[in-house]
């Protein structure tokens, strides 16, 4: 199997690896930790593949210490993780729990003592369940109560942080939690989606501001998953148009406000049925463009579309009609359709172009816009060989193919500083529970036992050469 292409990536280029609170923690009520929106969702059930929950996950809270090692071995410039909201304010508002501070305190002294930068995102989904309680995202409130949250992490890590991202993917915060209802908290209520959209966007302007009060230097940014939307038939106006909604819900509901200033239009207009979006105060907007210093990306697969008939029965790849609502709001009719294989173990089409695509678009766009790939590989049927490795060709395939599709942005001009791998550990990986793998390690469930990857392996030498082989 051919990895290289001998890409080399810019100097200073930082290589990380990525993973997220309710992923890897585990001990949910120890620590003075209250109880989040994933915990309630993972316990209810048929919610989740098999069953899983977070409850012990990769039990990272008591082996924290060994994970640093393994992140040491690896040569990470930078560790991306998230704080669980739940630990530091266990109901969502008042005092910080000391314990839960004093976690991830120890945990960016362990890294910097390694060498290792601390890229920190206060919000990776686990919203405190009283939260959630009084309408979660769908209150203005919790906005605000996001940035109560953000001022305290701040005030305790201070300066150790090298990097604050308010939000991981809101798109899912939003339209999974509320919307389709295939994440946390499980509501299926377009109206509610749109009004969480927005919420979302103006805690992560709230939040920026909240950390900049106390640390006016701090270097913000926000993760997001934008999606590179494709007509089935571009020369059909229809498919297009179709391409064009994806687009405005999925990308341009975040990079409108965050980055622009206000909404679009045409996501408004589209969305006129469903909501009057009065839940927009003057100023909000204005609020969530915040100055970033980098945009993070997270990117997985492409998507597919045309416009829907409403005759023939959707395509099997479309999220419509499940049990589970759909996340395409008021877009009722668009279909989404299976892009070309090959695909990971999620059902997902590999497809580096795309990341090219999507780079230079935001390049293009935003221009002067640093960006970093936050999250971006791949899970699949791992297997232990009789001597305990595990032989993973298709993941490093699919990481050297990303990496190369970053490099070529760079070429084309997209100022690209950063890239860290989906995921350092194998880990609760949401409504998949522990079915899907997406480790540089992996991490058996029975023993708690981290194994590296060939894929681990692989990546120490990537970045040790800051480049392809
Ligand atoms: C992203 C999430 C991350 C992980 C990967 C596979 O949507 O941010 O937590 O589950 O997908």
């Amino acid at each position: 199997m051919s990895t290289g292409t001998g890409r080399r990536f810019p100097d200073g280029f930082l290589w990380g690896s990525a993973t997220a609170s309710y992923q890897i923690e585990g001990a949910v009520k120890e620590g003075g930790r209250g109880p989040s929106i994933w915990d309630t969702y993972s316990h209810t059930p048929g919610k989740t593949l098999n069953g899983d929950t977070g409850d012990i996950a990769d039990d990272h809270y008591h082996r924290w210490q060994e994970d640093l090692g393994h992140i040491a071995d690896l040569g990470l410039h930078a560790y991306r993780f998230s704080t669980a909201w739940p630990r530091v304010q266990p109901g969502g508002r008042g005092p910080a729990n000391r314990e839960g501070l004093d976690f991830y305190s120890r945990l960016a002294d362990g890294l910097l003592e390694r060498g290792v930068k601390p890229v920190l995102t206060l919000y990776h989904w686990d919203l405190p369940q009283d939260l959630e309680d009084a309408g979660g995202w769908t209150a203005r409130d919790t906005a605000y109560r996001f940035a109560d949250y953000a001022e305290l992490v701040a005030r305790e890590l201070g300066d150790r942080v090298d990097l604050w991202t308010t939000l991981n993917e809101p798109w899912c915060s939003a339209y999974l939690g509320y919307g389709s209802g295939a994440h946390a908290p499980g509501r299926t209520d377009g109206a509610a989606a749109l009004s969480a959209v927005h919420h979302l966007n103006l805690a992560h302007g709230l939040g920026l501001q909240a950390v900049r009060s106390v640390l006016p230097s701090a270097r913000g940014s926000v993760t997001l998953n934008l999606h590179v939307i494709r007509p089935v038939d571009p020369s059909s106006d229809d498919d297009r148009d179709a391409a064009r909604r994806v687009d405005a819900l999925a990308n341009r509901a975040f990079t409108g406000p965050m980055l622009s200033g206000a909404y679009p239009d045409d996501l408004l207009a589209d969305t006129a049925h469903v909501t009057d979006w009065s839940f927009v105060r003057p100023g909000d907007t204005e609020i969530a463009r915040q100055p970033l210093d980098v945009l993070g990306v997270n990117y997985y697969s492409t998507g597919l579309v045309r416009r829907w008939d409403g005759v023939e029965p959707r395509s099997e790849a479309d999220g419509h009609g499940d049990a589970l609502g759909s996340p395409w709001v008021g877009a009722d009719d668009v279909e989404f359709v299976r892009p070309e294989g090959p695909y990971t173990a999620m059902g997902w089409n590999i497809d580096p172009g795309g990341l090219t695509e999507l780079l230079l678009r935001i390049h293009r766009e935003h221009p002067g816009l640093p960006m970093m790939i936050t999250e971006n590989g791949a899970a699949f049927p791992d297997t232990v060989s009789p001597g305990g490795a595990v032989h993973d060709p298709l993941r490093v395939d699919y990481i050297a193919r990303h990496l190369e599709a970053t490099g070529q942005a760079i070429d084309q001009g997209a100022d690209v500083r950063g890239y860290f791998a989906w995921s350092l550990l194998d880990n609760f990986e949401w409504a998949f529970g522990y079915d899907r793998r997406f480790g540089l390690i992996r991490v058996d469930y029975e023993t708690l036992e981290r194994t590296w990857k060939d894929s681990a392996h692989w990546y120490r030498d990537v970045v040790a050469r800051n480049g392809l082989d």
